[in-house]
């Protein structure tokens, strides 16, 4: 049974770090995307303050399907190019998104969600495997050590995966 050590050093940066160690401990030996998935929300969802849903979707078809998370239930299905989640995967870069009210075609799983982060998931050999999602209730929780940190336990995730 795994169990998290707790979280207790006060920068962000060092919380991040902290994290994508337990996150490689917690992931080392297993392959399985859905396990996998499923055992990275539940550590970084309790892990991280302050927010409200954190979890996949993976790319099916043109669109994107929501896959293993922790919060309340959200939106099934993501069509191409739609809101934080489609831009993301469609540019292929993390979207960091102080305050979604301002983000043109946002997508409300949440009507009380307020800022997110959206990491594109790319396979060493190119292909999209989805994304990964990360909401506040508070206005601008995520800055550039959040983008920072996301990316480099994103990268501890595909690694595993690869
Ligand atoms: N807000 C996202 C949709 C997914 S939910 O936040 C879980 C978006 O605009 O893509």
């Amino acid at each position: 049974m795994f169990e998290a050590t707790p979280i207790t050093t006060a920068s962000k940066c060092d919380l991040y770090r902290e994290l994508a160690s337990q996150a490689r401990s917690l992931l080392h030996g297993e392959t399985n995307l859905v396990a996998n998935a499923a055992n990275f929300s539940a550590l970084v969802f309790h892990a991280l303050p302050d927010i409200s849903w954190c979890g996949f979707y993976f790319a099916e078809g043109d669109g994107l399907v929501v896959g293993p998370f922790q919060g309340r239930p959200a939106c099934v299905r993501i069509a191409r190019g739609r809101g934080v989640c489609g831009a993301a995967a469609q540019l292929r870069q993390t979207q960091l998104v102080p305050d979604v009210a301002a983000f043109p075609g946002h997508i409300y799983c949440d009507g009380a969600a307020r800022s997110e982060i959206v990491v594109p998931l790319v396979r060493a050999d190119g292909t999209l495997l989805g994304v990964w999602d990360v909401d506040s209730h508070s206005l601008a929780r995520f800055e550039e050590e959040d983008r920072l940190g996301m990316e480099a336990l994103c990268a501890q995730f595909m690694h595993v995966q690869a």
